[in-house]
């Protein structure tokens, strides 16, 4: 499946929520924010309607639930539903996404797989009782998000996987089988620097390989553009403290990326990956 138009998602992880920030998103036509009740030390939503509660209502906003204070995750029905009330309330208006937050988490130390089932469809009953748009499952490493063929989950509306360069090939094709099964009316991609743009691995390489015309852009434009295909995503959450950087982000969605590359890479990754 081939995007048509790319869209991004300025995500909050490791943003200092800053209103010029969310203003220069705007005038750039990024129309989206991903945050989660646990960003910015469980207080991004109470700080996003204190610096720009006027500018919620002109973004889609994906928030996510599952973890709580003290270090804790959960997958409890009544845990997750207090959270997208309490998300709603601290926001000053329903997110248009709730996510479940890694539920792999939860589930690798219940080893229970009714677990996942109950809290998609809290998840699903919000939505459906106005607390939310849509519902959706986040998940770091979708390898250990196994749903068992007989399970009817409720079907997502959202599924957020790690896309991008870094992204190893089991992750991708592990996200590529939970989409598979879940069905998702979208695929997002999140992470496409993998957290830092200063770790060592982007001065290892050029980038711009991954494009059918190289000489128009940064090697850091050219792998976020190239982080729609790995694995092929409609939308890509990246997070950033600096509105240059979002400018830049802005112009990269124009670069076309060359799939014969992006398969090749692909095919390396899993002849790596293979054990020797
Ligand atoms: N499990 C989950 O649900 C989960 C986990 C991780 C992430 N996410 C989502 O994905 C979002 C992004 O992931 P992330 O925060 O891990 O990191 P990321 O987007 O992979 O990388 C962020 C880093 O990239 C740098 N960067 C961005 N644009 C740049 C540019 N044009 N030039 C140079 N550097 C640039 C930023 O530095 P500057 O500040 O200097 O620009 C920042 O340090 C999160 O905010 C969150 O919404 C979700």
């Amino acid at each position: 499946m081939r995007p048509t138009h790319p869209r991004i998602i300025f995500g909050l992880h490791r943003s200092r929520h800053e209103r010029r920030l969310l203003t220069r998103a705007l005038e750039l036509g990024i129309q989206a924010i991903d945050t989660s009740s646990n960003y910015l030390g469980f207080q991004s939503h109470t700080t996003l309607a204190n610096v720009a509660g006027d500018l919620l209502p002109r973004l889609t906003v994906s928030t996510k639930v599952g973890y709580f204070p003290g270090a804790q995750h959960s997958l409890a029905p009544d845990h997750l539903r207090t959270a997208a009330e309490q998300a709603a309330s601290d926001l000053g208006r329903e997110p248009d996404v709730v996510f479940l937050h890694n539920p792999e988490h939860s589930l690798i130390e219940a080893a229970r797989d009714d677990l996942l089932e109950a809290a998609c469809s809290t998840l699903a009953d919000a939505c459906a009782q106005g607390l939310c748009d849509r519902w959706g499952i986040s998940s770091w490493d979708p390898r250990r998000l196994v749903v068992p063929a007989q399970r009817g989950l409720p079907r997502p509306d959202v599924l957020m996987a790690r896309a991008g360069l870094l992204v190893s090939a089991d992750i991708l094709d592990a996200a590529e089988r939970l989409a598979e099964r879940l069905r998702p009316t979208e695929l997002w991609g999140m992470s496409p620097f993998g957290g830092s743009t200063a770790a060592a691995v982007w001065d290892g390489f050029d980038s711009r390989i991954f494009l059918r015309e190289p000489r128009t852009s940064t090697p850091i434009q050219a792998a976020f553009r190239a982080a729609y295909r790995l694995p092929s995503v409609g939308a890509v959450a990246v997070g950033t403290d600096n509105p240059d950087h979002l400018g830049e982000l802005t112009d990269a969605l124009n670069l076309e990326v060359d799939d014969n590359m992006i398969h090749q890479y692909r095919e390396l990754l899993r002849t790596r990956s293979q054990p020797a």
